[in-house]
């Protein structure tokens, strides 16, 4: 063999460091293995994991790498100079987000899945990574298995898009489905979830919206070019979707599904924006109805290309590496020839106000059930200036009601969130108000 060859199959080799082998991390490991030959025979590259770290040493693995690839001093792979690429499925801000500004820093290109950490501080690494002249590559971030952040940033970079609205976490849509499926109870169906591998550490990160409202930040700064970070974006999770609400949905021809949206409004002088995260009753007749069970998916509106929609698997191991290695193969192929992805800058931009946001609603009340409650309530939303569409009432009976106790569920016609908000409190304040119930945003055809 001469020198020559020798040096070409020297360079073909990628060494990766690994930083995480949990759910993701070790079934990205699993694909690696199962890929290695296609990758190579396709890129003519070898990509060589040889560093893992992980918290606990003692901890049994799957994986099939000999015991000294595992250490438990993450900050050891990233400096190692033999390592060429850096994949953290780790997850938390810290230490990942000091562990991938030193591997950038150390100009060695950088795979995440981790929203929590580009959602809060996108922008410094993506700073990094452009000073370092290298790449950070996050498909796995959002959507789990969908290719969705390589479209967005690269054949939509140049659309006006107007509006993302998405199923965007696994975990709450697959208790969503089981709740309206199979009758199932809340907590069981949570419980489904995380045995399935879809939930975050805690999983309060899914239910209560903060996962899906990570990942529509890293949407809204790449589909607008802003920067948008965790905190500028409105959420509200499902913990408070009730069995009732369901039911209510279902016999009316909608589905409930958390959404999260990302908007931007075209107005004279600079243009506004709105990212925000809450459950929906969607028509059964609207594409994103039908997604089920841990499954995602993205709607793009853009003013050239009109409606898109990106489906697929949006949690678990095996979409997530899918998606990892994807990333990681680009990032290899990449620094062979000394290229990187450029995200272009991020710039400011102002937030409009969920007050100023216009909708249509659900809204469930207790009441007294006696002659002239009905006509005070619909005097309220007189008052407000909210039109009602179209409204049930239902005589409630049983140990757990008090006597003459009536549920009137309403849909209103789009109206100002502020002028909702007013109304359900002058709503509170009527002596046959007994209690306020669940406020869920409807999506109607005018927003589709
Ligand atoms: P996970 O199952 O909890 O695994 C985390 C891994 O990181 C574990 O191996 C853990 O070590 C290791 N680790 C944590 N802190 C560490 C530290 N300080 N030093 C060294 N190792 C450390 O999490 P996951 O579900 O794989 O998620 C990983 C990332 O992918 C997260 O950012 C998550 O948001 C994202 N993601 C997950 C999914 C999904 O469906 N699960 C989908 C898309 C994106 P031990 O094993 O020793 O505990
Ligand atoms: N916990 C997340 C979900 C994982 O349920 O969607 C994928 O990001």
């Amino acid at each position: 063999m001469s020198a020559g060859s020798l040096s070409v199959v020297a360079e073909s080799v990628v060494r990766i460091g690994v930083l995480g082998c949990g759910t993701v991390g070790a079934s990205l490991l699993a694909l690696l293995e199962r890929q290695s030959a296609t990758v190579n025979s396709r890129t003519g590259l070898s990509l060589v994991v040889s560093r893992i770290a992980v918290r606990d040493l003692s901890q049994k693995r799957s994986v099939v790498v000999g015991a000294d690839v595992f250490t438990d001093d993450a900050l050891s792979v990233v400096s190692d100079p033999s390592i060429d690429i850096i994949v953290e499925v780790m997850g938390g801000i810290e230490p990942a987000r000091g562990l991938v500004l030193a591997a950038l820093a150390a100009g060695k290109p950088v795979v995440t899945a981790n929203k929590a950490l580009l959602a809060a501080h996108g922008s410094e690494l993506f700073a990094a990574a452009e000073a370092a002249g290298v790449d950070i590559l996050f498909e796995a971030s959002v959507a789990g298995g969908i290719p969705f952040i390589r479209p967005l940033r690269e054949s939509l970079l140049a659309e006006p898009v107007v509006r993302v609205m998405g199923i965007m976490n696994g975990t709450t849509n697959y208790i969503l489905t089981r709740m309206s499926e199979a009758g199932a109870d809340y907590s069981e169906a949570l419980a489904e979830a995380q045995a399935l591998g879809y939930a975050e550490a805690d999983p309060t990160a899914d239910v209560e919206g903060h996962d899906a409202a990570a990942k529509i930040a890293i949407v809204a700064s790449i589909a607008f070019g802003a920067k948008v970070t965790s905190a500028d974006v409105q959420c509200e999770g499902i913990s408070s979707v009730s069995a009732d609400d369901i039911s209510f949905a279902q016999r009316h021809g909608y589905a409930i599904k958390l959404l999260a949206i990302a908007e931007r409004f075209s107005l004279p002088g600079s243009d506004e924006l709105s990212a925000r995260v809450h459950p929906c009753l969607i028509p059964n007749a609207h594409p994103l109805a039908a997604v089920r069970e841990s499954f995602n998916a993205v709607f793009v509106q853009g003013d050239a290309v009109g409606d898109l929609m990106f489906y697929g698997r949006g949690a678990g191991g095996d979409p997530t590496a899918s998606a990892v290695l994807g990333d990681l193969v680009d990032a290899a192929v990449n620094l062979q020839s000394g290229a990187h992805a450029s995200l272009g800058a991020f710039v400011p931009m102002p937030f409009r106000s969920n007050d100023e946001l216009d909708a249509a609603w659900y809204l469930s009340l207790r009441v007294d059930d006696r002659p002239g409650v009905l006509a005070s309530i619909a005097g309220v939303f007189g008052a407000h200036g909210v039109s009602i569409d179209s409204m049930e009432q239902h005589s409630l009976s049983g140990p757990e009601t008090a006597a003459d106790e009536a549920r009137i569920d309403l849909i209103i016609h789009p109206a100002l969130e502020r002028d909702v908000r007013a109304t359900l409190v002058s709503l509170g304040e009527l002596e046959s108000v007994r209690s306020l119930g669940s406020t869920i945003r409807v999506l109607i055809d005018a927003d589709i």
